[in-house]
């Protein structure tokens, strides 16, 4: 089984942007236990970063066929991209929602996701342990035997 996990704008800056919101580990130590988090599990993980929509979108046209879901931290398009939360519809492989921030206790404009309707689940406010969550528990939905 293979999962895609997708990062959205200004991810690339994980660990500088804003630590007391975002934490300190870096896109690469997180890239680093979603992959050891999917070794765990037995399934093969691929890993993308973009802060361009079509970038994003372009890259679930890519993957779809080859992948059974995605984990998606889609960042700001989260609450902007109608285009995005369509690309997600339009594949039909079950998506989980990631934040590493708790956005339902930030701003209000952050209480809206135009993705949370068509997604399997959200995880909002663990961190970085929201990925490996949010593989878990995805995984575990596919195939209850192996996610847990
Ligand atoms: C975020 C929350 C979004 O509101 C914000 O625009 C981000 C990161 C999070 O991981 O908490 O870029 O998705």
């Amino acid at each position: 089984m293979r999962i895609e996990v997708l990062h959205g704008p200004n991810l690339n800056l994980l660990g500088q942007r804003e630590p007391n919101v975002y934490g300190s580990a870096s896109l690469v130590e997180v890239d680093a236990a979603i992959r050891s988090a999917a070794s765990e599990l037995g399934v093969e993980v691929g890993i993308y970063q973009s802060n361009h929509e079509g970038g994003l979108i372009d890259r679930i046209h890519e993957v779809s066929a080859r992948v059974a879901g995605f984990v998606v931290n889609a960042g700001g398009y989260t609450h902007t991209s109608v285009a995005l939360r369509d690309a997600l519809a339009a594949v039909g492989r079950p998506f989980v929602e990631v934040h590493l921030s708790n956005v339902y206790a930030r701003e209000s404009f952050r209480r809206e996701s135009l993705l949370a309707p068509v997604a399997l689940a959200t995880v909002s406010g663990f961190g970085v342990r929201g990925y490996t969550l949010a593989l878990r528990g995805l995984v575990g939905h596919l195939e209850p035997s192996r996610g847990g």
